[in-house]
């Protein structure tokens, strides 16, 4: 039998997916976790602050904002949600009104999770004297709290609905002064409101409106965004929906140095050698779920070196993108066809036209679509795959099977 210390040492790496860590395996951001309760202290003082958080997928939002929540949830009330899992989106149905359901939804159950009581609030009546027609929908499954949804028939009864719910944090807290210092809304995944397309300013600048003028509730954007993301500069650029009122805070990947503390607090058992771990560091680009993932797979007790860490890469790279091998999946054939066709090398629309045989006004959708999903981007006139790890996947696969994976 194995002493007990072997099964407790793979433990400290948490899953590469898990949105919720322990205390033990969070580890560092010291600074970020500072900055950002710094800023948000401020709630307290009528001053709340707006913060974009930034950062490309898989670097730690989530789970840095899930902390902060645990953190801050004594004084505040913080409501986190994730876009992504709004109906809305998850049916491929979005829309203004989709999100502004689920929005509304995450804010009422948090606020009764936490024992705030929203009878105070005339929501019934609200809807009544509007003379909206209602749908009953189930929210805060403990409590079983169930709250009208309307059905909206006209664009003025929607107008309405987007000010009651977006005014509805701000009275949240005047209804609740005395036990909560203010309220923090944290919203994840905000990118896919890229996927209203024509609606994306609408919604923005409205949000905007409500949001710049509530003085006891912050709020949190959050998004996989790489810096050079467009919707960055429409939220926060000096011309962007918030002006210069919306603070921004880049999350990092680790750095070579924090990476090897990491793996020497939490994966004792791995033994590189200089240049297997630099190789790691490589591999892995300091991405910590890209480093869990693939220090989980790694041997324990035997020497790493370069050529060990390179191909144990190559072999466990289908389970270390598996995200990104599910995106692949849900493209169509021709947007898969771009992505290869940009495999060799970026290229320019008109290039990337004439290597696909299409017009190049025809490409204009599909590159719209695998910008936002942060596949590729757009730099100094040039397409590009920005998910290096993908187009590795697609040339291994090439290599072991002679054709790219269309189907899989
Ligand atoms: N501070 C951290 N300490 C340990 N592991 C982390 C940390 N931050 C992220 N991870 C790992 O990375 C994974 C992805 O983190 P997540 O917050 O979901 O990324 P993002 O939201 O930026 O896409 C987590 O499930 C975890 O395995
Ligand atoms: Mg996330």
């Amino acid at each position: 039998m194995l002493p007990d210390y072997f099964g407790d040492m793979m433990s400290n790496l948490p899953w590469g997916n898990s949105k919720i860590l322990t205390d033990d395996e969070f580890f560092n951001r010291t600074q970020e976790i500072s900055n950002l309760t710094n800023l948000l202290k401020s709630t307290a003082e009528n001053n709340a602050p707006n913060i974009l958080v930034t950062g490309i997928r898989g670097v730690g939002k989530t789970v840095l904002l899930n902390r902060i929540k645990q953190l801050m949830d004594n004084n505040y009330l913080v409501i986190y949600m994730d876009f992504s899992i709004s109906q809305a989106y998850q049916k491929n149905n979005m829309s203004f009104k989709g999100l502004l359901d689920f929005y509304y939804q995450k804010i009422i159950e948090e606020a009764h999770t936490r024992g705030l009581n929203t009878s105070n609030l005339h929501i019934n009546k609200f809807f009544k004297t509007n003379n909206f027609k209602l749908r009953e929908v189930v929210v805060a499954r403990a409590s079983d709290i169930s709250i009208p949804i309307p059905i909206i028939g006209t664009e003025r009864d929607l107008e309405k609905y987007v000010d009651f719910v977006f005014k509805l944090p701000q009275y949240i807290y005047n209804h609740n002064k005395d036990k909560i210092d203010g309220i923090i809304v944290i919203i994840d995944e905000f990118q896919i409101i890229k996927e209203l397309n024509k609606y994306l300013d609408s919604f923005l600048w409205n949000f905007r409106g409500y949001v710049t003028e509530q003085r006891n509730v912050a709020y949190v954007l959050c998004g996989s965004m790489g810096l050079q993301d467009d919707l960055i500069s429409k939220i926060a650029g000096q011309n962007g929906a918030f002006g210069g009122r919306m603070l921004t805070i880049n999350i990092n990947p680790f750095s070579k140095e924090t990476t090897k503390n990491y793996l020497n607090q939490k994966a004792m058992e791995l033994e590189f050698t200089q240049d297997g771990f630099e190789r790691f560091y490589k591999c892995t680009s300091g991405i910590p779920s890209y480093i869990n993932i693939f220090a989980r797979q790694l041997p324990a007790n035997l020497e790493l070196d370069e050529d060990t860490v390179i191909n144990a890469f190559d072999d466990n790279i289908s389970l270390i993108v598996t995200h990104l091998i599910n995106e692949w999946n849900r493209l169509t054939l021709k947007e898969k066809d771009i992505i290869i066709a940009l495999i060799d090398s970026p290229l320019k629309r008109i290039d990337l036209a004439s290597k696909l045989n299409v017009k190049s006004g025809s490409l204009s959708v599909k590159l719209n679509k695998l910008q936002n999903l942060g596949l590729i981007h757009f730099v100094n006139g040039e397409y590009d795959i920005s998910e290096k790890l993908l187009k590795r996947w697609l040339e291994i696969e090439y290599l072991k099977k002679g054709i790219y994976p269309y189907r899989i």
